[in-house]
């Protein structure tokens, strides 16, 4: 694994923005897998920033999200699907088809997993996926479990998640209880992993996650197995390391 030490949050967006786009100017038709939360809308920035430097080209660009909320439709401002409209995708030329998220509003879980599958299949699998760390070990939304999961699923978030991600809706009633999320198995068939991880609170995750035990019980362990994997972490991050 190769960590690269950010002095703070904009540098750790900076130098995870320089991968992506490395990546972008490499592979010009790369498929980019993409993450939602607070952690990574600083890379997103950045990466508009070029764009509209005019030194970067998301036309053929494909990208595959790790999750969405299951129930909410697209128009929510709290769907992840509202959200990378917002933070990326209207603010670069990606084109709208070539943009996918599970879809939240399809009611049968079987459908809306197996077929985001076949999304991913049919994009060719993953050249880059970006992650971000829940504060219990997730990535995307697998959740701690006895067990790794391999494909796309829906999940029950677990209360830790939904009262971390209530800041973003009226109440905690109102966060959805249920996402689906792509598994273990696709993440650790991208060819290449970049972690973005930011904040003291975050610290102990961290050690655990990259330095603990492989375990189902902190999701992320398993990134330990995968041979290309970069963590862009600021100094606060990576404070117990
Ligand atoms: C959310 C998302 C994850 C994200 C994580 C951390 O619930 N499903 O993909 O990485 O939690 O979020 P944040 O970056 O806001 O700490």
């Amino acid at each position: 694994m190769n960590i690269v030490r950010a002095k703070d949050y904009k540098d750790m967006s900076k130098k995870a923005a320089s991968v992506i786009s490395s990546q972008v100017i490499m592979k010009p038709n790369c498929v980019l897998g993409l993450a939602t939360g607070s952690t990574p809308i600083g890379t997103y920035e950045k990466l508009v920033e070029w764009y509209n430097g005019g030194n970067l080209d998301f036309s053929k660009v494909v990208s595959v999200n790790l999750d969405e909320y299951k129930g909410l439709t697209r128009e929510n401002d709290q769907s992840y699907y509202y959200f990378m409209n917002d933070h990326l995708f209207s603010k670069i030329n990606i084109k709208k088809e070539n943009t996918h998220l599970p879809d939240g509003t399809e009611p049968d879980s079987d459908k809306a997993c197996s077929d985001y599958d076949k999304v991913i299949e049919a994009a060719g699998g993953i050249d880059l996926q970006l992650l971000g760390l829940g504060h219990n070990g997730h990535i995307g939304f697998n959740e701690p479990a006895d067990e790794f999961i391999p494909n796309t699923h829906c999940v029950d978030l677990t209360s830790s998640t939904i009262e971390a991600n209530q800041r973003f809706f009226a109440s905690y009633d109102d966060v959805p209880k249920q996402a689906y999320t792509m598994g273990i198995r696709t993440i650790m068939l991208a060819k290449k992993v970049l972690v973005v991880v930011s904040g003291e609170d975050k610290a102990a995750i961290v050690r655990d996650a990259f330095f603990g035990p492989i375990t189902p019980e902190v999701q992320a362990s398993v990134l330990q197995l995968h041979p290309d994997v970069t963590l862009v972490a600021d100094d606060a991050a990576l404070s117990l390391i």
